[in-house]
């Protein structure tokens, strides 16, 4: 992340990143633990955290690997008490897990679609109610990671953008409801961001050039514009921020999203072998 936020903002803080172990929410968790927070990641492959975890290693704080797939709701309400207990606390809780495949929604079995709405959008709110107490008794934060798929409709996404809606939704009735606890929930949209799966599964088919011009800044944005945008929305600089969805997009809402929709709905495109 740039060094542009305190790295005394986090100190004597605690973190909780699900999906921690790759892509944004690593970058976030990297964020978080770069101005001082002691850093818990949480995801399916113990592997793949253990991998993350050596890299955050480099921040100085105490790092924790915890497995648990958010579906599951008691093993991963085991983990929040691990990192509460081995923390003292837990002030900001990110809830980054999240599954995507592209398929039309014709092609979608009904197991494929609630694999992702469990996924997504259960696996939040498993999260946020495995970290209520701990956040009420430090008045801290939950961060959804929504996607712009939420609020604009785009093709072969139709299970994303639905548990998408989803979370925003429960992001915003958890404002209401927490807020007397002194808990904020707020939601983070990342826009077209290089080098993450989702960009490789959703820019693979088009091309970088029709996103590229879609968004405002006619870039592709950076992991760590993200993850800064994820720590001040954790931190005391939104401290009257509750209730918001923040996008992170360069802009690309502005524009909509038909062109690449219509793109992605060739079936030339559409029937392209799955990435590797
Ligand atoms: N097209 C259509 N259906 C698909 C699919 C695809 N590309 N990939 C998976 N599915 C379906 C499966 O066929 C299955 O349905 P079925 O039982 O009716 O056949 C269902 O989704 C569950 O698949 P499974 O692989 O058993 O689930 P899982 O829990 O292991 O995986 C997914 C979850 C489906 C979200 C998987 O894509 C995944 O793990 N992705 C990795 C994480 C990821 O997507 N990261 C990017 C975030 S942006």
């Amino acid at each position: 992340m740039p060094d542009l936020l305190s790295p005394a903002l986090l100190r004597g803080k605690a973190a909780f990143v699900t999906g921690g172990g790759s892509g944004v929410n690593l970058a976030i968790a990297h964020g978080l633990a770069s101005v001082g927070a002691d850093v818990a990641i949480c995801g399916r492959s113990q592997e793949r955290l253990d991998e993350a975890a050596t890299q955050l290693q480099v921040h100085g704080r105490k790092i924790l690997a915890l497995s648990a797939d958010v579906r599951d709701a008691a093993r991963l309400a085991g983990a929040v008490d691990t990192a509460a207990r081995t923390f003292g606390r837990l002030d900001a809780v990110v809830a980054g897990a999240a599954g995507n495949f592209f398929a039309p929604a014709q092609d979608i079995s009904p197991n494929g679609f609630r694999a992702v709405i469990d996924i997504d959008l259960v696996g939040s709110f498993h999260t946020a109610r495995a970290a209520f107490a701990y956040l009420k008794q430090t008045q801290g934060s939950i961060l959804f990671v929504s996607a712009g798929q939420a609020y604009l409709p785009f093709a072969n996404q139709c299970h994303v953008g639905a548990a998408k809606a989803g979370i925003d939704n429960l992001m915003a009735n958890l404002a209401l409801e927490w807020g007397r606890f002194g808990i904020r929930s707020n939601s983070l949209v990342p826009g077209p961001i290089a080098g993450t799966e989702g960009m490789k599964r959703l820019a693979g088919p088009v091309g970088a050039t029709m996103w590229i011009d879609a968004v405002a800044l006619q870039r592709f944005g950076d992991v760590a514009e993200v993850a800064a945008m994820a720590v001040v929305l954790c931190s005391p600089l939104a401290s009257y921020v509750t209730g918001a969805r923040i996008a992170v997009d360069g802009g690309l809402a502005l524009s909509g999203l038909g062109a690449i929709s219509r793109a992605v709905s060739d079936p030339a495109v559409r029937d392209r072998p799955e990435p590797t």
